[in-house]
């Protein structure tokens, strides 16, 4: 089931896909909520955060590789204990493509402010310890992170990827997606008609208008261009539990910045 997380008078729904999807779409026109199909491989730091359920493994979240032993996600993918995998070098989920590389999850560090109850007051992030450091190639590599403290202008272009649900209430896609979400400064996303002040300044918001993050993008990378690079400046975090990409409610991430001290204390 879903998971809807009340807070005052608004309701936002987390992103994880919580219930196993035995069956994808093999060939779908539809897309991440809009966007599209990424080229294979082209954001070699996402990851497929699965869980495990009988001899299976199944898609509930993103994440991104942020060193070869660690991964960046969300606090609320794995916030309840399951058998973990890591796929990296992975784009579509459903065929085996040869890029990929499967690794356990040895340890789990979910920030220890992080209240599924809620939300609103961020510090939705975890990070994996793997139990094998990956071979970083051209389809696997790390995440360039921002630093410590930097906060984007509105409208900052960036791409959200996953393989979340392609419409509200829809499937998962089996093929990565990416969209393209510009970045909604905090006083526009917390302006009355937007978020309000279900939004923190430890967040970023992105999007708001046809294009948005869904369940089962949860805990992917906000990725945004400085300089001809790309950082992630986000963990996909949440969108309004009436639709993943309802107007003037643009999907909310956790700001990466806002934790550099944190992740660094823990991965040493
Ligand atoms: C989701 O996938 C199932 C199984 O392939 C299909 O029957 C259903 O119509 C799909 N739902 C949507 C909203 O595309
Ligand atoms: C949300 O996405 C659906 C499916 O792509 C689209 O039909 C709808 O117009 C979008 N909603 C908004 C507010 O743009």
């Amino acid at each position: 089931m879903l998971k809807f997380v009340l807070l005052a008078a608004l309701s936002v729904l987390v992103l994880a896909e919580e219930e196993p999807q035995p069956r994808y779409l093999e060939d779908s026109l539809e897309r991440v909520v809009g966007g599209e199909v990424a080229r294979p491989n082209s954001w070699p730091w996402q990851i497929s955060l699965q869980f495990q359920s009988g001899s299976n493994y199944h898609h509930t979240c993103g994440g991104s590789l942020i060193r070869r032993g660690w991964v960046m996600t969300a606090a609320h993918c794995v916030d309840s204990q399951r058998t973990w995998r890591v796929v990296v070098g992975e784009h579509n989920l459903n065929s085996n493509e040869g890029r990929e590389q499967y690794v356990s999850v040895s340890r789990v560090y979910i920030h220890p402010n992080w209240n599924r109850n809620q939300i609103s007051n961020g510090y939705d992030i975890a990070l994996l310890r793997l139990s094998n450091e990956v071979t970083l190639n051209n389809y696997v590599q790390l995440a360039n992170l921002p630093p410590s403290g930097q906060v984007l202008n509105h409208n900052h272009p960036c791409y959200i990827s996953g393989w979340g649900r392609t419409t509200t209430g829809g499937n998962l896609s089996a093929q990565l997606k990416q969209a393209y979400l510009p970045v909604v400064d905090h006083n526009t996303c917390s302006s009355s008609g937007w978020w309000g002040n279900s939004v923190r300044n430890t967040m970023v918001c992105a999007g708001g208008g046809k294009d948005s993050g869904c369940q089962g993008d949860s805990g992917g990378p906000l990725n945004c261009q400085l300089s001809g690079r790309y950082y992630v400046h986000g963990v996909t975090s949440f969108v309004s539990a009436r639709a993943c990409n309802e107007s003037r409610k643009p999907t909310v991430f956790t700001r990466v910045s806002a934790y550099i001290g944190w992740m660094e204390n823990i991965m040493g």
